[in-house]
């Protein structure tokens, strides 16, 4: 039942805390990750020379975040694909290839098929799954659950900040198994995780301010999300989820892409959300973003600015600055999703349209 809440979204995505910290739940071992599923696997995930991660829809952008954490910590090669494109393109897989599935329902008939046609060719397959006893779980060689707890809504919330957190613990116990990660900066990355579930509830404290923000947008055409590393997959995460419940055009561009074609969509008044990674991110991107806002705005874009604590360097540029608490940047995209949900529902709130039930749309995609 919605407990009160307006929609089974709103009730949901005010779960989220508890999504990522029921995942972590018993998969820290005095500082390591250990995910007990995964025991007796240790030979072959020490022995993989490739993961392909396959989904569909926003578990398919939990994978592209997770991407960046396991090459990162794991150094090994990460592909992200649509379960619908890999099965039909021949792809090269062998016994040293790991396919991770990610999947909410478990029961999406598209990554199914991926999945057989993937043991059907020799490749070891791994299922990150929100349901006990799904088919895809049952089909995979091992399991790793995340605990967002039943979602009902039709839009993909708290399970998609539990399967990023599930990729993180996977990140970590991969690397830690293949001996890629000293134990201390392992340690260090869990602590910072641990401490997400409070920051969430932080950025869920400021909803009012996105719902005033939706309210004043509702008759927006088209919206546009920029994001950068770790960033881009939510900025496709954010014009997905206004796609679907507010029936808005929105596309996710990666910020260093706009000068390749998508800045010639800028014009006066365009909407357009920008995720801004951490001044204190190690590879500078704090800098490129912002110089990305200064071109679009000089263009008439209306900025949208999700933004750290204490970034001031946006303040000139942005039309609206919603922040987010610090975090270690790999971890942002568990805190930078949520305004971007809350938006998207407020929208649809706002234009009377249900969003638990979009129009069209199925919660679990049981045909090709
Ligand atoms: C978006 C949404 C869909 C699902 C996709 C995969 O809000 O819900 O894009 O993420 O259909 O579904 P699962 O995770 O059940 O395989």
């Amino acid at each position: 039942e919605k407990g009160g809440w307006s929609s089974f979204m709103a009730k949901e995505i005010s779960e989220e805390p508890e999504a990522v910290a029921n995942t972590i739940l018993g998969r820290v071992v005095d500082g390591q990750a250990v995910l007990p599923e995964l025991e007796g696997l240790d030979g072959m995930l020490a022995g993989i020379d490739r993961v392909i991660v396959i989904a569909c829809g926003t578990a398919s952008y939990s994978g592209l975040v997770g991407k960046y954490a396991i090459e990162k910590w794991a150094r090994v090669p990460v592909e992200v694909e649509l379960s619908h494109e890999f099965r039909y393109r021949e792809p090269v897989l062998n016994e040293r290839t790991l396919v991770v599935s990610i999947s909410q329902s478990g029961e999406t008939m598209d990554t199914l098929m991926a999945v057989k046609y993937a043991i059907a060719n020799g490749a070891r397959t791994l299922s990150i799954c929100n349901t006990q006893g799904a088919t895809i779980a049952r089909e995979s060689d091992a399991v790793v659950y995340t605990h967002a707890g039943p979602e009902v809504a039709v839009a993909s919330t708290k399970a998609f900040v539990a399967q990023i957190t599930a990729l993180y613990l996977f990140g970590l116990h991969l690397a830690r198994v293949r001996g890629t990660l000293d134990a201390e900066t392992s340690a260090h990355q869990l602590a910072e995780l641990q401490g997400i579930p409070a920051k969430i509830e932080q950025v869920l404290g400021n909803g009012e301010e996105i719902t005033q923000l939706a309210k004043w947008m509702s008759d927006s055409r088209a919206v546009l999300f920029l994001g950068r590393h770790v960033g881009y997959p939510i900025a496709l995460e954010g014009a997905l989820k206004l796609k679907e419940l507010a029936y808005i055009h929105a596309e996710g561009f990666a910020a260093g892409e706009l000068k390749h074609g998508p800045i010639a969509l800028i014009e006066p008044g365009q909407p357009v959300f920008v995720i801004v990674p951490s001044p204190r991110d190690p590879n500078s991107l704090h800098a490129k973003v912002v110089s990305n806002i200064q071109e679009i705005r000089a263009r008439g874009a209306r900025i949208l600015a999700i933004a750290e604590e204490g970034d001031v360097a946006v303040l000139p540029f942005a039309d609206e600055v919603i922040r987010i608490p610090l975090a270690a940047p790999l971890f942002e995209p568990l805190l930078t999703v949520i305004p971007l949900q809350l938006f998207a529902m407020e929208l649809a709130t706002a234009k009377g349209l249900d969003v638990d039930q979009p129009r069209n749309l199925a919660k679990s995609v049981t045909v090709e």
